[in-house]
């Protein structure tokens, strides 16, 4: 199947049968989010993945009334790092210089890049970590339907609630969004068969 009909095969699934996604599938879905780009490289988020359907329960029940949560084989969430640290920053370049097997010395100049960051508030951070968090969760949603798993992209819950939940705000973390991995239920899903609704590409894209 070609991207375009593998984009267009994919929808925000509503019900879930609850058949359980192979864990290989599952694999290949991480895999995507872990080589996501980021600004930088710094990948300033983490992502939980939870399956334990009683942890999906208390999820339902205290942060996410959507009936995908219990529904789904596994639930996907993105949380971003509320503040970006030197220690993090440190981290990272040693972790170019082994791969790459250069010197932390050599990436003195690359390192200053984040400077602003680790300087920068709380707010501004968080901010900026969340749209990184949001370009791996686009890539989630694009590998899922790839492995012809159904997905949801999903803001609607509580996000500090979840992050209470699930301890994120001890951990320099805030949830920013979930994406629930299964299989449509057809008979109850009422947008299974729903044509896709866009924009014209003349009103999308100004082309010069
Ligand atoms: C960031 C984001 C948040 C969304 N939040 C929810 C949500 O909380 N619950 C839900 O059922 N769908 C949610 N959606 C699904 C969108 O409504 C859906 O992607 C959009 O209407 C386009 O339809 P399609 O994805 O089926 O093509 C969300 C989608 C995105 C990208």
């Amino acid at each position: 199947m070609s991207l375009t009909d593998t984009l267009k095969w994919r929808y925000a699934t509503k019900r879930m049968n609850g058949t359980k996604v192979p864990q290989e599938k599952v694999d290949n879905i991480l895999e995507a989010i872990r080589l996501a780009p980021t600004s930088g490289g710094l990948q300033p988020f983490k992502v939980i993945v939870i399956e334990d359907a009683k942890q999906r329960e208390e999820i339902f029940n205290n942060a996410c009334q959507q009936p995908q949560i219990k529904e789904a084989s596994h639930v996907l969430v993105f949380a971003a790092n509320k503040k970006v640290t030197a220690e993090q920053v440190d981290e990272y370049i040693e972790l170019m210089a082994k791969t790459r097997s250069i010197s932390v010395e050599s990436l003195e100049g690359f390192k200053g890049m984040f400077a602003g960051s680790v300087a920068g508030s709380a707010e501004q951070n968080f901010v900026w970590a969340a749209h990184q968090a949001y370009l791996a969760f686009g890539v989630g949603i694009v590998a899922a339907a790839n492995e012809k798993v159904d997905a949801t992209p999903m803001e609607g819950f509580n996000p500090e609630a979840l992050d209470k939940l699930l301890g994120l705000d001890k951990q320099n973390l805030g949830s920013t969004t979930i994406l629930t991995l299964g299989y449509r239920d057809e008979a109850n899903d009422f947008l299974a068969k729903a044509a896709k609704v866009r924009k014209s590409k003349e009103t999308l894209f100004d082309i010069r």
